[in-house]
């Protein structure tokens, strides 16, 4: 076969075979297709877009071109995935609430990404844990508690690893296409047999426009169906951060709380949503109303907080965090409040902004492979409506300096609007599939 074929047939709006898709994934994977090879598919793919059935054809191939996982046991092999936003640390409650509910979760994450916080920044901020485990590892874990939250190995979609490297540098990463095989084909490695997929839609989201993240979810859902993994999507809301919390051991800290002593929150809100209509995906359970019951028993009968506590220990983290993670968590050496200029509503909370305001004060990266600072970021965020007066706090500022502080202050300060009124939409915008 010749690479040139394959992107010609793109180029001219011809659908390459499953058997060229599967020749080109592997070699991504080899380093036989070269990176000019490689950017000129992305691109033809990005402008000339693949059909439901070459979109299938290229997730299996890129899944295929490394190990597969394949699970023997007692229960549902199922996951979950977030297309990212702020605040927004799902995962790390969802995956041992499901494990309490009986089923396993090998969960492979990501790091942040963007202006986005990323699961394994999240877990890592918990001194002493290490995500990247090798594979029997990962199944020991996922085996012996129920959930594993890790991240990929390298013989796991390598083709993704190259091709997204490529396309990061030819302006081809915002294709819906790729985009799906991209997080498909890792999912799909992982051996699932059912997935939830969250969508985030609005200001603090990669799709901002409803129509943009239902054209993600329709894609994802149709491709992961059409590979074999019973999937759905919700699409939830990302116009303002889904916890009170931005930074990566300030959105731990949250999930601790909700671990040990819930509350009502939009956060919870969202968790039992997507758990509830797994478990139903799955087979688990049949009617979503009575599976979110179940899911919120495993918070107030301590099963997922104990299933926590065990995952942390197996990844290097302390023992029982549960019992002390107030004094186990690092933090800022600056810590403040940050005053509303003015009294009003507020009516604007800018994810980007925020976002950018954790990267910035040390909470993410600005290139590849840069080392973090896991005590940054902004807690006690206010809420879309909430009715503010002149001086009251709308977050608290955790930085490593004055001088971060004074930049991240400006920034979060420009992320928010007061007015008149504001009109925060649903939370759970719409389900796909
Ligand atoms: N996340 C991925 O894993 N791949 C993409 O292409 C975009 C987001």
């Amino acid at each position: 076969m010749d690479a040139r074929r394959v992107i010609a047939k793109l180029r001219d709006r011809e659908e390459p075979s499953q058997a060229e898709l599967s020749w080109f994934a592997r070699g991504l994977a080899s380093g036989g297709v070269t990176d000019a090879q490689a950017g000129a598919f992305a691109m033809a793919a990005c402008l000339n877009g693949l059909s439901e059935e070459a979109r299938v054809a290229l997730t299996l191939a890129m899944r295929d071109s490394g190990d597969v996982l394949t699970w023997d046991l007692p229960g549902a092999v199922i996951d979950k995935h977030s297309t990212g936003g702020i605040g927004d640390c799902t995962s790390l409650l969802l995956a041992p609430m499901l494990a309490a509910a009986g089923a396993y979760v090998p969960m492979i994450s990501g790091r942040g990404l963007g202006h986005t916080g990323g699961t394994l920044d999240k877990l890592e901020a918990i001194p002493g844990v290490v995500t990247d485990v090798d594979e029997a590892r990962f199944r020991a874990i996922t085996r012996d508690i129920g959930c594993a939250i890790v991240s990929a190995a390298s013989d796991m979609a390598p083709a993704d690893k190259r091709l997204y490297a490529v396309r990061d540098v030819t302006s081809t990463v915002e294709s819906v296409d790729l985009i799906t095989a991209s997080i498909l084909s890792k999912k799909l490695a992982a051996g699932l047999e059912a997935l939830i997929l969250d969508v985030k839609t609005g200001s603090g989201a990669f799709m901002v426009s409803l129509e943009d993240s239902t054209a993600l979810a329709e894609s994802l859902v149709k491709t992961a169906n059409g590979a074999g993994c019973k999937t759905a999507a919700l699409i939830t809301d990302m116009d303002q951060p889904l916890a009170p919390a931005a930074g990566n051991a300030l959105e731990v800290a949250v999930i601790m709380e909700a671990l040990t002593a819930p509350k009502n929150s939009r956060l919870i809100e969202v968790t039992l949503a997507l758990g509830a209509e797994l478990l139903v995906l799955a087979g688990i359970e049949n009617d979503p109303e009575k599976a979110a019951v179940k899911l919120s028993e495993t918070l107030t009968n301590g099963k997922a907080v104990e299933i926590f506590d065990r995952m942390i220990a197996e990844l290097g983290g302390p023992k029982d965090f549960s019992g002390d993670w107030q004094r186990r968590l690092p933090e800022a050496n600056v810590i403040r409040e940050i005053a509303a200029p003015e009294a009003g509503v507020v009516a604007g909370l800018d994810g980007r902004g925020i976002g950018m305001g954790v990267v910035h004060m040390g909470g993410g990266r600005l290139k590849g492979g840069e080392r973090i600072d896991p005590s940054v970021g902004y807690s006690e965020i206010v809420e879309l409506g909430e009715k503010v007066v002149k001086g009251q706090p709308l977050a608290r500022l955790h930085a490593r300096s004055e001088r971060s502080a004074q930049a991240a202050e400006k920034a979060f300060l420009e992320a928010v609007t007061i007015g008149d009124a504001a009109s925060p939409g649903p939370l759970i915008v719409a389900k796909v599939g």
